[in-house]
Parts: structure tokens; C-alpha cells; sequence
């Protein structure tokens, strides 16, 4: 198991994102996954598929203690009381007494952060959640929400892949001994996989581009990828990133992709993002 520490968490370094999974699908899609050797399970309360997900462990033969599980608190519901409702509800969908990560799903700027992030703590402080974090936190809101919260706060779950630079956060979240959770971490696909750069280190490394890719993000320090995958035969392709090493000049190329603005989850409630 490759995990990622980070202020007293051990995060897997390669979990199942499962946003879009639904219903008896998602929960064989999660008992599959952990079949196949998966250790961490990435949901969120907006995806509606909290009790699929819940139903996808209760199926798996693997032991609870033995996975972990983040899910996301929406970003209109973290004031305080609200936050705590929230996660207790999550809880229960999920028919688990606590997760090993909560999040915070993106920051509400009408929202007092200090108030969210005791919320964070108070939850995590009655036994609900084991660690928690932030995701979509720019660098300003990251060290704000760090120096206002008593427990640490273990990541920032954050768009990453090698058309987006996040050099920023990821040397912000380093020094505050976070890991960076990656998510959209293949770019959902399409052209990156068809990069010649991409496709040149795949033949080399006789691998698929999408194991070339979750490998570059596995090998950078402090990084976590959260793949999503609805097609089971590839729950296995995806996971099998730990067996080969890119070269230096390879994560360089790769990570020569980014380009400005090639940002997939941006809306009107987002933060104002770090310039790249
Ligand atoms: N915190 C946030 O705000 C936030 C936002 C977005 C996502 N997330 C989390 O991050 C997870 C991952 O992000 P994402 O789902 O947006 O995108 P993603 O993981 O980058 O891409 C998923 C897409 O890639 C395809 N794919 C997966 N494995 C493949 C392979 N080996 N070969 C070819 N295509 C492959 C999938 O198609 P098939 O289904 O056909 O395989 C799917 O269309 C989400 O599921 C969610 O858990 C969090």
C-alpha cells in the first residue's frame, strides 16, 4: 500500500473518485474497487451516492479499519450547526460512525471561515471524522483555514492535472505538511491521452496513457490522484502505477502540458484562483 502522510493522516495515494456513480452501479463499482486492491474511496454529500457508496463497503469483504473514506461537506452548509447536521447526515447515508476525511467542499466567502473551520474541528473533535481538509482552497483561504483550525488539516483537494499547474498551492500545502489530493486527475479523458509526449512515455514504459498519467501525479511528493472510472476493467489499469518510474525529464515533459486557463470545475462561486 503506497500511502501519503501528512499531519498525522496515512492517505492511500491512489483512491476511487465516484462522482457521476450512482445507485447498484457505484456500490459494485466500490466493492470492486477495493476487491482489486483500492484503499481509499473519495465521495461527497453532492454526489447523491453516499448510501451507494455505504453499500459498496458493506459488500467488500475488507475490514472498515482498513479503508479509508473521505467525504465533502457542501459549501452551503458550513456554518456552524449547519456543518455538524451536515456531516452526521453524511454519516448516516453512508452507515458508517465516521469517516477517516472530511472536507470542506469549496470555500463560501459569505461565510465566516473561522466559524467553518471550528465547525471542522468540532466534528472531527466528537469522533465523526478522523482527519479533515479543505478542497478548492486557493493559497490565501489554505493558510487562513490552517491558522484558524486546532487540529491540522491533513489536504487540499484540488483540480491537478498536467494541463493545470498548481505548483502554488502544492508548495503551500507542502509547507504546511499537507498533501494535495488530485482530482479530475486524467482530465476526464480526451486529449491529454492523445498528447504526443504522453503517448511517447506510454510506449516506452509499455503502459497506457492514463497509468502514465496517475504515475506522474503518484510520484510527486506529498501528491494523492482520485481517479474516477464507471468501466470495472479499469479499476485494475488505473491502479497499476506503482510498478515503473517515470524519468525526471519525463515528469518534466509531462508536466510541460500545463496551460493557462485549463481549468474544467470553475463557477460562479468559485475563489479567485492563484495566477498560474
Ligand atoms: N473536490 C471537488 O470539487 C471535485 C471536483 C471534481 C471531481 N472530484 C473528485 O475527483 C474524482 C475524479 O475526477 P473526475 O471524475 O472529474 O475526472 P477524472 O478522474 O479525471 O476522469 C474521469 C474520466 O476519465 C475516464 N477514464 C478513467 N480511467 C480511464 C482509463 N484508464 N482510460 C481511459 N479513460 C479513463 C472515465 O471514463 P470511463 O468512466 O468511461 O472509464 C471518465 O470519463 C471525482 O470522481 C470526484 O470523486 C472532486
Amino acid at each position: 500500500m503506497h500511502l501519503v502522510e501528512a499531519n498525522g493522516a496515512r492517505i492511500p495515494a491512489l483512491g476511487l473518485g465516484t462522482w457521476t456513480l450512482k445507485g447498484d452501479a457505484c456500490a459494485q463499482m466500490v466493492a470492486r474497487a477495493l476487491e482489486v486492491g483500492y484503499r481509499h474511496i473519495d465521495t461527497a454529500s453532492t454526489y447523491g451516492n453516499e448510501e451507494a457508496v455505504g453499500a459498496g463497503l458493506k459488500a467488500s469483504s475488507v475490514r472498515r479499519d482498513e479503508i479509508f473514506l473521505t467525504t465533502k461537506v457542501w459549501y452551503t452548509d458550513i456554518g456552524p450547526g449547519d456543518l455538524e447536521r451536515a456531516a452526521e447526515a453524511s454519516l448516516r447515508r453512508l452507515g458508517v460512525d465516521h469517516v477517516d476525511l472530511l472536507l470542506i467542499h469549496w470555500p463560501n466567502l459569505q461565510i465566516s471561515l473561522r466559524k467553518s473551520i471550528a465547525a471542522l474541528n468540532a466534528v472531527r473533535a466528537a469522533g465523526l471524522a478522523s482527519h479533515i481538509g479543505v478542497s478548492n482552497f486557493p493559497t490565501d483561504m489554505l493558510k487562513q483555514a490552517n491558522a484558524f483550525s486546532e487540529a491540522p488539516l491533513v489536504c487540499n483537494q484540488v483540480e491537478y492535472h498536467p494541463y493545470l499547474s498548481q505548483s502554488k498551492v502544492q508548495s503551500v500545502a507542502r509547507s504546511l505538511g499537507m498533501a494535495m489530493v488530485s482530482y479530475c486527475p486524467l482530465h476526464r479523458g480526451g486529449d491529454l491521452f492523445h498528447e504526443a509526449v504522453v503517448r511517447n512515455v506510454a510506449n516506452w514504459h509499455q503502459k497506457t496513457p492514463a497509468q502514465v498519467i496517475l504515475r506522474w501525479h503518484v510520484q510527486q511528493q506529498g501528491v494523492v490522484a482520485i481517479p474516477r472510472t464507471t468501466r470495472p476493467e479499469r479499476l485494475a489499469e488505473n491502479f497499476a502505477v506503482f510498478d515503473f518510474e517515470l524519468a525526471k525529464s519525463e515528469m518534466a515533459s509531462i508536466s510541460g502540458l500545463s496551460r493557462a486557463g485549463h481549468r474544467i470545475c470553475d463557477y460562479e462561486f468559485s475563489p479567485k484562483w492563484d495566477a498560474a
